[in-house]
C-alpha cells in the first residue's frame, strides 16, 4: 500500500515536472547556465547583444569558429528566432568544437536588473562585450525619435551601468557612418560627426557615453577598453548560407536596399523604390560605400585581439569605394537575372548625398583586408540565401 502511495506521489511530482518545464522554456526563454563545462578552453567569452540580428548572428558563428564562448542577449523584437536555431545548427558541423559553447538569453537591453544577471550567471565569466542590439533605419528614427534614443542611447548607457556592476571593462560598439552626416569624402575617423538624422545623433550619444565612461573608469584606475566601430552600408549573406538578412515582414518597407532590390526581382513587390533622383552626384542618386557582413564580421574578431586597456580607439568599417543607387540596381539585376522595374519618389528626410570611407586606418591597424571588393559578388551571397528560402520562409 505504501508502495503504492509512493508511486502516485512520484507520478504527481513528475508530471508537474513536466508541465511546469517545457521544453521550450528551459532551452529558450530562460539564460541556460552551462553545466557541462569540465575545463574551458575557449578563447574568450564574448557578450554579444543583438546576436539574433543580421550582422550579430553572423558575428556569433564566426567568433564560435574562433573558438569563443558566446551569450547572446536579444529580444527578438526584430531579429529571427531561426537565426537562433541556425546557430545552434551549424555548431554540429563544427567539429573542433569540445563542448556547446553558445548560451541564448532572451531579455530586453532596457532591463538592467535582466541584463545584470545574464552577466553574473555567465560561467566563465564574460570577458568581453560586442554591442549590436539596436534599430536601425534613418527613415522610421526620423518618424519616431524617441524610439531611437531609448532603444540606442539609453539602452547602451544600461548595458555600460550593468558592465561596471559586473566588472566587465572590455567593449566593442556598433556605431555608424550616420553618425558623420553629409560631409566631404572619402570619411576619415578625423571628418566632424554632424549627424543629420535621430539615428546617427542617439549612436553619436552612445559613442559620448562610452568615452566618457572609459575615462571615469581609468581616473578610478580600472581601465576600460573600447573599439567604436563606424559601419558603412552593409549588405551580402554568410557565404555557406547558414544566416542572412531576413527582416521581418512589418520592416520590410523600413527595408534596406538590398532586400527591396530582392522583393522586386522576385516579385514581392511590384517595383523598386528609390528615393530621391536629383542628388549632386553623377547619376542623381545617392552614393554609398557597401561592406559585406562576414569583411565587417572580421573587422570585429580583431578588434577583440586589439582591445588595449585604458584605451578608446575608432575605425571606420567600409570598403572605401562608394556605388550609386542606380549602379547597385545594375549589379542587383546581374545577380538576380531579373529585370526590375524602378519608382522614383522624393528624397526622405535625414538622407545625404554620398558617403564612403576613408578605411586606411582599419587596414593599417588592424590589419583588415576586406575578401568582398565586387558588389556583385557581395550581393551574390544575399540572393543565395534569399533563394534558398531564407530561415525557411516563404519570402523567396
Ligand atoms: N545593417 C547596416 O547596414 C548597419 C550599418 C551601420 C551600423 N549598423 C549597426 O549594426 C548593429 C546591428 O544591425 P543589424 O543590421 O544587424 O540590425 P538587426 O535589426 O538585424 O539586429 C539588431 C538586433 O538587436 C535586437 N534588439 C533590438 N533592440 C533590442 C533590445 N532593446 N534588447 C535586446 N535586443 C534588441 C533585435 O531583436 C535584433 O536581433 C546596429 O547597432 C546597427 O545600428 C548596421
Amino acid at each position: 500500500m505504501l508502495g503504492l502511495i509512493c508511486l502516485a506521489i512520484t507520478g504527481i511530482v513528475l508530471l508537474g515536472f513536466v508541465v511546469l518545464t517545457p521544453k521550450a522554456a528551459t532551452e529558450d526563454r530562460t539564460f541556460l547556465k552551462d553545466t557541462g563545462l569540465e575545463k574551458d578552453t575557449a578563447a574568450g567569452h564574448i557578450l554579444v547583444t543583438g546576436g539574433a540580428g543580421y550582422i550579430g548572428s553572423h558575428a556569433v558563428l564566426r567568433l564560435l569558429e574562433e573558438n569563443y564562448r558566446v551569450t547572446v542577449i536579444d529580444n527578438l523584437s526584430r531579429g529571427n528566432a531561426e537565426a537562433i536555431e541556425a546557430i545552434r545548427s551549424a555548431m554540429d558541423e563544427m567539429p573542433n568544437l569540445p563542448y556547446r559553447p553558445f548560451t541564448y538569453a532572451e531579455a530586453d537591453l532596457s532591463e538592467r536588473e535582466a541584463v545584470l544577471g545574464v552577466l553574473r550567471a555567465a560561467n566563465p565569466p564574460i570577458d568581453t562585450v560586442i554591442h549590436f542590439a539596436a534599430v536601425a533605419f534613418v527613415g522610421e528614427s526620423v518618424a519616431r525619435p524617441l524610439q531611437y534614443y531609448h532603444n540606442i542611447t539609453m539602452n547602451t548607457v544600461t548595458l555600460l551601468e550593468a558592465m561596471e556592476q559586473a566588472g566587465i571593462t572590455r567593449l566593442i560598439y556598433s556605431s555608424t557612418c550616420a553618425t558623420y552626416g553629409n560631409q566631404k569624402v572619402p570619411i576619415t575617423e578625423k571628418t566632424p560627426q554632424v549627424p543629420t538624422n535621430p539615428y546617427g545623433r542617439a549612436k553619436l550619444f552612445s559613442e559620448y557615453a562610452i568615452k566618457d565612461q572609459s575615462l571615469a573608469l581609468n581616473m578610478a584606475g580600472e581601465k576600460f577598453a573600447a573599439i567604436l566601430l563606424r559601419y558603412f552600408n552593409v549588405i551580402g549573406a554568410d557565404p555557406k548560407g547558414r544566416v542572412g538578412e531576413q527582416p521581418r515582414e512589418e520592416l520590410r518597407s523600413q527595408g534596406r536596399i538590398s532586400t527591396a532590390c530582392f522583393d522586386a526581382a522576385s516579385g514581392v513587390i511590384p517595383h523598386l523604390t528609390i528615393f530621391g533622383s536629383d542628388f549632386p552626384t553623377p547619376d542623381g542618386t545617392c552614393v554609398r560605400d557597401y561592406i559585406h557582413v562576414s569583411d565587417l564580421v572580421d573587422a570585429h574578431v580583431k578588434a577583440l585581439k586589439a582591445l588595449k586597456d585604458g584605451e578608446v580607439k575608432v575605425y571606420n568599417v567600409g570598403v572605401g569605394k562608394g556605388y550609386s543607387v542606380k549602379e547597385f540596381i545594375n549589379a542587383c539585376k546581374t545577380v538576380t537575372g531579373a529585370d526590375i522595374t524602378v519608382e522614383k519618389k522624393d528624397r526622405r528626410p535625414g538622407d545625404y548625398a554620398e558617403i564612403f570611407a576613408d578605411s586606411t586606418k582599419v587596414k593599417k591597424e588592424l590589419s583588415w583586408v576586406p575578401a568582398f571588393t565586387d558588389l556583385s559578388e557581395s550581393l551574390a551571397t544575399a540572393w543565395a540565401f534569399r533563394k534558398k528560402g531564407g530561415f525557411g520562409s516563404t519570402t523567396t
